[in-house]
This record gives C-alpha cells, structure tokens and sequence, in this order.
C-alpha cells in the first residue's frame, strides 16, 4: 500500500504515476495515440513535466520546451540514445546505437561528410529528380500528396547516397524500394511485445532477410562504385568496411524518405489551412523566400515528423529543479514542446507570421531535429532540400485541398494525415521564379 502510495504521489515530485511492473505498463495506450496520450496526461497533472510507465521502464515525459532544451543539451555521459532496444537488431550497429567517445567519432565523421561544401556536389542531382517530379503534376491531377512526396524523396536518396539512377536502373531501383519497405515493416513491428500494429513475428524475420539484402546489395555499390557519395564515405575514416554499409543501410532505409514527405505533406496541408488567404498565401510564399520559410518553420512546429524521442538515464541528475533518476527513461514530446504555450502564444494555429515577428529568435525552440549533443547530423543538408523543395512546387503550381477530406493526423511511425489526402496542383501563368530561393539554414 505504502509503495502504491508513493507511486501514485509521482516520483521526485515530478508528477504522475509509474505503476507496477508489467501490469502498470502504459505501452499500448501511448503507441495507440502518443499525441493523445502526452496532451491528456499534461492536463491531467496541469505539469508539462510527468511520469508514467512506457516499455515497461518508469518514464518522465518532457513537453516543457525549457525542460526539453536544458536537458538534450546535456554534454555529459548522464544520458544516452534509448533505441537499441527497438532498433538495434533490424538496423545493426550504427551511430544511434554508438554512445560515448565512439559516438562523438561518428558524429564528427558524419557532421564532416554532410558540411556544406561536400553535399553542395549533390545539388544539381536533388534540383533535377525535383524538377522531373514536379514535372509530373498537372493542371487536373489529383495527387495523393504523402505518396507523391514519399517517391521523391526515396529517389533522392537512393541517387545521393548509393548513386542509383532510376532512369537506366529501373528494376535495381524497384528492388530496392521493395526492400527498403519490407525492412521498415520490421521496424515498426518492434515496440516490443505489444502488437499494435497486428504485426508479429514473420514481419520480423521478412524484415531482416531484407535487411540482409540489402546489405548484400550496398556491399557490392561499395566495392564496384567509387562514385558520388560514395566516393566522399569510402575514405572517411569509419572503423570498418562494415560501419560504412551500416550507415548507407541507414541513410538509405525508408526512415528518411518519410520524414521527408511527413514536413512536404504538412507544408502542402498547413498552407491552404485559412480557406479565405489560400490565395495571399501562396503569392507570398512566391514572392518572399523569408515568408516561404515562416511557412516552413510553421509546419514543422505543428507537424515535426517524429512526435518524441527517447533517452535512457544512466546516472542520478537534475535539470531546472526536476530530478532524473538512473535507470529511467525519458520521453522528449516534439509535438508538446513545439506547442509550449509559455515559447509560442496561440500555439494550436498556423501563424507563420510569427517567425517574421514574437518569435523571430526562437528557431532553437524547434527540436523536430532534435537538439543538442544527439541532434540531427543531417539537419541542414535536409533543411536545405525542403526549401528547394518547396521554392520550386511555389514557383510552378498553386494547389488545393477538395473539400470534405479527413485531415485528421497519426503520429506513427511518422506524422501524416491518417488517410490519404489529395491535392489539385494548378500551374502558375507566370514561371518568373523557378530557382530556389536562398536563405539561411534552419
Ligand atoms: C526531414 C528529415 C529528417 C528529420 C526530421 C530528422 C530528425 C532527426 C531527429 C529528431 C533526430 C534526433 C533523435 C533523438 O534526439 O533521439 C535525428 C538524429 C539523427 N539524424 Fe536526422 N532527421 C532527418 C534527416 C536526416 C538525414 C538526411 C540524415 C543524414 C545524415 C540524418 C542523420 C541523423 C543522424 C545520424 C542522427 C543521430 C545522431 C546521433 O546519434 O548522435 N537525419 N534526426
């Protein structure tokens, strides 16, 4: 009783309620809705800082962007990556499962090959599979927008990193897609025994013969390609051949492409949001690479394409009065921390404007691309690719939503409307504008 007790009162005054082993595990309830679940929770304890038990492990929840920040900019060895556990098995080693000194050598390694200059090479390559993509909307097509977006960026990244051409390797290119989709399956079927997605064991397996082929197949673009990025990550000074193949298995898996098309899916929906300024929206966005971006930036703080992520605590600490234990784990929740009403007044709307104004500043209090000594190390090289992206669909095409569709959103794996949402892509009469506009990175 007196456990029960505690348990109940939260935990280092933090408050919530831990549970039981096994039997107090809120697993199911937060991957069925982990928006839902932190946003209830938060107004259940009136405390954007709470407890609760995920992955069978006690879990203090962050939705504070103060807390959040303090925390992921954390130098010390008091936390680390919490995702090997989920991951580890379907991806092999690679730096999200690296801690410590070997962690900090592969950031390094990878800040270096993803640095400004380096992936500047990639540019014309990314602009013409944009440009080829783009090509492909008309005036009446009606475009289903997060599977348009997805094949874009799954092409970019093939071409950038494995230096595939889907014009003369057509069925190379359709194998591995193939792949890549049924490893991904595998991911998402990990969050441990609960079955939430109905997926079970042979999803698993089928995920890491893919895996295997995938290797297999990346291994001989390894040997036999001295080309484009390859070129740049064959003589990087990664420990071993296969750390390499690890992490162009990483940089090439279906993650990526779908963060992609999660922020272009959102950018397109959040866009036509006021039904009265579609039309001064997009004239602005043309106009006005700075009003482009707020727009951007917009998109992201409602829809970051990854609602949390998650550390493991490794020794006792305390961040702003808010005491961490060892052995814990810690959820940080993007979609709370972006939506802060203490950093963001009126967080529930679409103000892009407020980047041009209250909160011009406060780029470093988005953390859809983490934050910190684990953030993103390919945040500006992607950063750079939305705003091409998005310049050139505004320099071509106004579109619309037709009416009546859900636009409702699920948060896993990515963020996306729930079902499909079609758009209609109109061509602009006057092309005045068809590069992308410059600016400074996110
Ligand atoms: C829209 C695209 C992307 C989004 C939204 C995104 C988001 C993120 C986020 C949120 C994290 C931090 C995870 C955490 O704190 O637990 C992260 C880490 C990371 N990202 Fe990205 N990312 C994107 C694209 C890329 C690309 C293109 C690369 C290629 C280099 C990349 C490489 C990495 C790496 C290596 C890490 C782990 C860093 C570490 O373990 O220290 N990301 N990303």
């Amino acid at each position: 009783m007196m456990m029960m007790a505690a348990l109940d009162d939260g935990f280092n005054g933090i408050p919530g309620n831990a549970g039981f082993p096994v039997i107090g595990d809120k697993s199911y309830e937060y991957y069925a809705d982990p928006v839902d679940f932190v946003e209830t929770k938060i107004n259940e304890h009136q405390s954007r800082v709470f407890v609760s038990r995920i992955l069978n492990k006690p879990t203090v929840f962050v939705g504070s962007n103060t807390v959040a920040r303090e925390l992921l900019s954390d130098q010390t060895d008091n936390l680390e990556l919490g995702y090997k556990s989920l991951m580890g098995e379907i991806f092999g080693q690679n730096i999200l499962f690296t801690e410590g000194p070997e962690a900090h050598n592969l950031r390094l390694l990878m800040s270096n090959l993803f640095s400004h200059g380096k992936m500047s090479n990639f540019h014309s390559k990314i602009e013409s599979i944009i440009q080829k993509s783009l090509g492909q909307l008309t005036n009446t097509a009606q475009i289903k927008v997060y599977e348009f977006f997805k094949r874009m960026m799954t092409e970019i990244c093939l071409s950038v990193f494995l230096d595939l051409d889907f014009e003369e390797s057509t069925e190379l290119a359709s194998t591995i897609v193939n792949l890549t989709t049924t490893h991904w399956h595998g991911i998402i079927s990990v969050p441990l025994n609960v079955k939430l997605l109905g997926m079970g064991k042979s999803t698993f397996a089928k995920a890491v013969q893919a895996r295997d082929k995938l290797i297999h197949i990346i291994e001989e673009k390894v040997q036999n390609s001295a080309k484009g990025f390859l070129k740049l990550i064959l003589p990087s000074s990664f420990p071993t051949e296969s750390s390499i193949v690890n992490h162009l298995l990483l940089l090439t898996s279906a993650l990526v492409p779908k963060a992609f098309a999660s922020i272009l899916t959102s950018f397109v929906i959040g866009s036509t949001l006021d039904l009265d300024e579609i039309e001064s929206t997009m004239k602005n966005m043309q106009s006005s690479s700075d009003y482009l971006e707020s727009i951007l930036l917009e998109t992201i703080r409602l829809w970051p394409p990854f609602a949390a992520g998650r550390r493991l605590i490794r020794k006792d600490f305390e961040v702003l009065g808010y005491k961490f234990s060892k052995g814990w784990a810690v959820m940080y929740t993007t979609y709370s921390i972006h939506r802060d009403p203490c950093i963001f007044s009126q967080p529930e709307k679409f103000i892009p404007e407020r980047w041009m104004t209250c909160n011009k500043d406060d780029r470093d209090k988005l953390v859809a691309f983490g934050s910190g000594a684990r953030g993103c190390v390919g945040k500006n090289f992607s950063w750079g690719i939305i705003k091409m992206t998005a310049a050139l669909l505004v320099s071509k095409y106004t579109w619309k939503l037709p009416e009546g569709q859900d636009l409702k959103y699920k948060w896993l794996p990515v963020s996306r409307p729930k079902n499909d949402v079609i758009a209609i892509f109109q061509v602009v009469e006057d092309q005045n504008a068809n590069t992308a506009p410059d600016g400074d990175d996110q």
